[in-house]
């Protein structure tokens, strides 16, 4: 059995392989292939994921390479989380909408927008290549961003690939959930939810006879925040946590929980709601000349290849150079209940095909489903009132629309997917940030005309 890493020269790969490690034996892994355009990089990374297999006395045998054949021959997974243009586009990303006034984030508005149509073709692209050399019954679990567009667009350019995208953010809502509420065990936490990637709700959460959605939202609602009682214990003193998701903005996204669910009590919001629904908020938190990829660049990617050069000189690892938990557990979990037909629940991003009644048949939803060695059986929510229905239409044409004007190489279309996302207040600031994304992505983007 193998799996192969799209992306291996990500910040991510470490702690995805030490998950894999963790399920060698429900895995029935002999050998993880990391596959990357970046051979530098990517061999950087290799030398700490050699390292954790060594560690952990793993028989999983690694391969590093940058060749397609060597990379998916006979694979039976692909984990892919590859970022087109790196952190240098993501900066731009974020940087050229709040020069205008708009959100400015990696994923959602203007800045996903953009990131979406650097990705769209180079996804499709693995698809291919993966189809081509892999096992004929592999899956490619995808959590390259932006999730939504790119699982739009491979439903509309590759129906049948065996591919299903995920999103870590509702698992480590849960997670801090846990962390508020003192319930380590957030994986067995039994919920429904439902929205598109970054844009969606938790209508239930409940464990062992427990409502934790009411009490979540009586903790919030008291508490002003979804950060749990330890952090803010330390933040009294520091003014940043170092933990994933804690870490310099993320304090912010917590925060703004509060005030998204004062704004509707009704369900428990993603955290990516505060860019739709508190846009103005979250541009003046923004600071236009330090964004998110900044602090990335100067946190997790800095102690990650300071931390390679350290094991270099000095043969030891610390702690602080990678970070383990839920990011690569729940992938490597989605894994083990497609190998080993669990039927176990996960939120994935699947076709709707009816599961929100009243949202179209072709819409790429997140919702929950049962994973079984079939893929995703989805799990129907009904009907939902207008509010959900309005919001997730208005961003649903917008993505859809920027994958059909990447598709037709449109300016007219992908102009549109900018002027009705709800992050952009008007169609000018929309055609004044899309030139300058054009210009910005020059090397990436397919031609608009
Ligand atoms: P990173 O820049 O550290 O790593 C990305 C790697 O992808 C780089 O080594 C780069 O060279 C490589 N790459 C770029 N284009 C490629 C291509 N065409 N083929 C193969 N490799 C390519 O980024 P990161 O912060 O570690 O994040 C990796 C990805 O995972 C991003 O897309 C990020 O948005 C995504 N992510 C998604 C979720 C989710 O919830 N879906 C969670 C965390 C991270
Ligand atoms: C969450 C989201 C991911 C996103 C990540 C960004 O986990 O679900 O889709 O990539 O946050 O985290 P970062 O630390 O890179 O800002
Ligand atoms: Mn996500």
């Amino acid at each position: 059995m193998i799996i192969t890493i799209v992306g291996g020269g990500s910040t991510f790969t470490p702690g995805i392989v030490k998950s894999i490690a963790l399920r060698q034996k429900e895995l029935e892994v002999e050998e993880v292939r990391l596959f990357d355009i970046d051979e530098d990089r990517q061999y950087k990374v290799s030398l700490v994921v050699d390292w954790i297999l060594k560690d952990m006395k793993s028989p999983i045998r690694l391969t590093v390479t940058t060749d397609k054949r060597t990379a998916y021959e006979n694979s039976s997974f692909i984990f892919a989380q590859m970022r087109v243009g790196k952190y240098a586009m993501r900066e731009k990303d974020e940087k050229i909408p709040l020069r205008h006034g708009c959100v400015g984030q990696e994923t959602c508005g203007c800045g996903g927008l953009a990131y979406g149509l650097r990705t769209l073709f180079p996804m499709i692209q693995v698809i291919d290549d993966v189809e081509k050399y892999a096992a004929p019954d592999h899956w490619i679990l995808n959590y390259s961003n932006p999730a939504a567009v790119v699982s739009e667009a491979c439903r509309a350019l590759r129906p049948h690939a065996r591919i299903i995208n995920i999103c870590d953010m509702p698992i480590a809502i849960l997670e801090m959930v846990g962390r508020c509420l003192d319930i380590p065990n957030f994986t067995d936490f039994d919920v429904n939810y439902f929205g598109l990637n970054h844009f969606g709700w938790f209508t239930d959460i409940t464990y062992q006879g427990r409502d934790l959605k009411a009490e979540i939202t009586e903790y919030v609602m008291k508490n002003k925040t979804l950060l749990p009682p330890d952090v803010l214990e330390k933040l009294k003193e520091h003014d940043r946590v170092g933990e994933r998701h804690l870490n310099a903005s993320w304090i912010h996204t917590w925060n703004n929980v509060y005030k998204v669910l004062q704004s509707n009590p009704e369900y428990l919001p993603n955290t990516y709601l505060q860019y739709y629904l508190l846009s103005k908020d979250v541009v003046e938190e923004s600071n236009p000349e330090y964004t998110r990829a900044n602090e990335v660049m100067d946190s997790r990617e800095k102690d990650l290849f300071e931390g390679i050069d350290h094991y270099i000189k000095t043969g030891e690892v610390t702690a602080k150079a990678f970070y383990h938990g839920a990011h690569g557990n729940y992938i490597a979990d989605l894994a083990m209940a497609l190998k080993n037909d669990t039927k176990k629940k996960f939120i994935v991003i699947v076709q709707n095909n009816g599961a929100i009644e009243n949202i179209a048949p072709d819409a790429m939803v997140e919702v929950p489903a049962y994973i079984g060695k079939n893929g995703p059986e989805v799990i129907c929510q009904g009907p939902i009132d207008d509010y959900y229905k309005g919001l997730m239409e208005q961003q649903l044409a917008s993505e859809k629309l920027l994958v059909a004007g990447g598709i037709e190489g449109s300016y007219e279309k992908v102009w549109k997917a900018f002027s009705m996302n709800k992050t952009v207040p008007s169609a000018t600031v929309a055609k004044a940030i899309l030139d300058e994304m054009i210009e910005a992505n020059k090397e990436f983007w397919p031609e608009l005309r």
